[in-house]
């Protein structure tokens, strides 16, 4: 524990956090690549997970779907972590106090463990169930998962700000 907390006041303390918290203009900047990144992510991601629920593209195989937009879900996804990696050291210390963050980021890891099982258990037999309209019920819970926890992370994403402790 330790460890961790040394390398966070390690970067907290970095020139370039410094950089971050000190200039009018490099917060708002990274914060709104951050959330042009997170807009891609998510969006991409509720694309393919209403093809699962069967509200869009059912015209399309999953495979066909997922192959076109995963691509750009995990550059934007590399993007929103680089981002949110900056803000997070310009003001580090405050950011684990805050409830908002931390379930941000656990509800990142439930969506990201969601999205594995899908694709590694639950899509195995997908060449079966892959052109149909309405899929497997594994498949659409899949789905319905993937929708709740990404909203609920946009959600806590928000909330960050408005509950930060100032002073
Ligand atoms: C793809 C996953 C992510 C999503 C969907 C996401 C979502 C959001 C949202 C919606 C906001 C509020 C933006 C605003 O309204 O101005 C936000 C802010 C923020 N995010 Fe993320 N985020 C993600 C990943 C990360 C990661 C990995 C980190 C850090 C390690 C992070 C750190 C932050 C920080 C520090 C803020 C600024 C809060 C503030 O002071 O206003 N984010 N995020």
């Amino acid at each position: 524990m330790q460890f961790l907390h040394d390398i966070i006041s390690y970067f907290e303390n970095s020139v370039l956090a410094d950089n971050i918290r000190e200039n009018d203009l490099l917060f708002p900047l990274i914060e709104s690549i951050h959330v042009v990144a997170i807009c891609l992510v998510v969006g991409s991601i509720l694309a393919v997970d209403l093809r699962l629920l069967g509200f869009a593209s059912v015209h399309r195989s999953v495979s066909r779907v997922t192959a076109g937009i995963l691509p750009l879900t995990w550059v934007a996804f590399a993007v929103a972590v680089a981002s949110g990696g900056l803000l997070f050291i310009s003001n580090a210390t405050k950011y684990l106090e805050n409830g908002y963050f931390v379930a941000k980021l656990f509800l990142i890891g439930l969506a990201g463990l969601n999205m594995v099982v899908f694709h590694l258990v639950s899509a195995k037999d997908m060449a079966q169930w892959d052109s149909q309209s309405r899929l497997p019920f594994r498949a659409r819970l899949a789905g319905g998962l993937s929708v709740l926890l990404w909203i609920s992370v946009v959600a806590c994403g928000r909330w960050i700000g408005f509950t930060m402790r100032v002073g």
